[in-house]
């Protein structure tokens, strides 16, 4: 349960709130490479609750601006782009990448525009995404995740909306328990190895563990042979999350990006030292996953529910026959859920022992707050200064199957980190850039 007033602090990220000056102090990614073409159209962006407006110039370079002309404030999402410029079709005023105008012929002086900016942020171009960062000053150094570190064919960036909170977004992928109720379904269709070692287990064994970034969520299900099947999932505050991969060679980021109070951007970014782009594809044919779509689409969650109806188009008719949640699939049920009410009423909620990993994050989230409040200090990761010396490169989040009485903690952070970390320096070693095939679509900016 959480007072309104931090109810607030939580979920608001809207100008004015201190989470919105502290979410603008990170990278955030906002849109997919491929989303913007060489002098293709411009993109509208919100983030934060504030509007921008990104394109792409006809050599790559990618500029980010305020999305109002600083003329008479008409959309640049509506510009043209070419001359390496983004041009207000209202009186043709042509702004650059650095937000310099650069012509403004409705003017009779020539000098005139070069009295005019418009505000643009730094934009890095890493793991098959746009970030931006938002902040003032220099930006911190931009986190060298191991997916960025991955050749394109061995990574992919994926995102969908969530028409709800950020907050519930984040809270469901910290939140372990609910992953054989919620999702009874998909486990029993056994979608994947994860969850099949899940089967049938509603009530892990929980316990976190603070790290200098957020804190690690251990969870632990003995299993039927004596093993015990455990899932770590690293979470970094505010926004992130690496949960469990179950091989060596692959893991996932996700990012809870909030776009406004009722809107959030879940990111996921995927790598696979053993497999390419095509191989994900044909396991999607192969699951009869539908979800083509999900090999190289600009919003996944799209079609997950059906937003013209109050109840998503829950499929009672399926409910009665026994399917436990009427929805297509794992993702319409995160989402459905997060929907259902899009900003939670916490003073109202009763958290359990099975919530002991939100409540944790919630005091994690807390605190960072107030430092950055009282301070200005920033919680994450060695940009922000906590001096840890750990890389952004060795997170990653564990899902495997362990004898009982080996100590998790030392698994998840020394041995498994190491066996990751040979892994990842061979496998780069064997696709040094010049030995990389750049898949066509993938073209090089300068
Ligand atoms: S409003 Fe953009 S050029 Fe006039
Ligand atoms: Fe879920």
């Amino acid at each position: 349960m959480l007072s309104a007033a931090d109810n607030a602090r939580y979920n608001d990220v809207e100008p004015g709130s201190i989470l919105h000056d502290m979410a603008r102090r990170y990278w955030l990614p906002y849109l997919r490479s491929e989303a913007l073409e060489p002098n293709g159209p411009p993109k509208k962006i919100e983030l934060l609750g504030e509007k921008f407006v990104s394109f792409r110039d006809g050599r790559g370079k990618v500029g980010f601006l305020e999305e109002q002309c600083p003329h008479r404030g008409a959309s640049l999402s509506l510009g043209r782009t070419g001359d390496n410029a983004l041009t207000c079709i209202f009186h043709g005023w042509k702004f650059d990448t650095s937000g310099a105008c650069i012509a403004s012929p409705s003017e009779s002086n020539p000098r005139f525009c070069s009295t005019v900016k418009v505000p643009a942020f730094p934009v890095k171009e890493a793991g098959g995404a746009l970030w931006v960062y938002l902040g003032p000053g220099e930006p911190p150094a931009f986190p060298e995740w191991e997916f960025c570190l991955m050749p394109p064919e061995h990574r992919r960036a994926r995102v969908g909306y969530t028409d709800s909170n950020w907050t519930q977004n984040l809270e469901t992928l910290l939140d372990s328990a609910h992953i054989g109720l919620l999702h009874a379904q998909p486990v029993k269709n056994a979608i994947n190895d994860s969850v099949v070692a899940i089967k049938g287990v509603h009530a892990p064994k929980l316990s976190v563990v603070d790290t200098p970034y957020g804190f690690q969520a251990y969870s632990r299900r003995e299993r039927e042979d004596g093993q015990v099947y455990l899932r770590v999932t690293e979470y970094l505050a505010p926004f992130t999350v690496s949960n469990g991969s179950m091989r060596t060679d692959e893991g996932r980021v996700l990012f809870m990006i909030p776009i406004n109070n009722r809107r959030t951007a879940f990111w996921r970014f995927e790598w696979d030292m053993a497999h390419t782009q095509e191989w994900w594809k044909q396991q999607s044919i192969e699951r009869g996953a539908l979800d083509l779509k999900f090999v190289d689409h600009d919003d996944f969650l799209l079609n997950s529910l059906d937003r013209t109806r109050e109840d998503f188009g829950q499929n009672r008719e399926a409910m009665k026959l026994g399917h436990w949640s009427g929805f297509k699939n794992l993702r319409a049920e995160d989402a459905a859920v997060a929907e259902s009410v899009p900003i939670v009423d916490r003073t109202k909620e009763h958290l359990g022992a099975s919530d002991l990993v939100i409540a944790k994050m919630r005091q994690r989230f807390f605190q960072g707050l107030n430092e950055f409040e009282r301070d200005g200090r920033v919680l994450g990761l060695g940009p922000h200064g906590d001096g840890s010396g750990i890389a952004y490169a060795d997170l990653r989040g564990t899902s495997e199957v362990i004898a009982a009485a080996a100590d998790q903690i030392a698994y998840h952070n020394v041995e498994l980190r190491e066996e990751r970390r040979a892994r990842r320096e061979a496998f780069l070693a064997s696709h040094k850039p010049d030995a990389l095939a750049q898949p066509a679509k993938e073209k090089k900016h300068a």
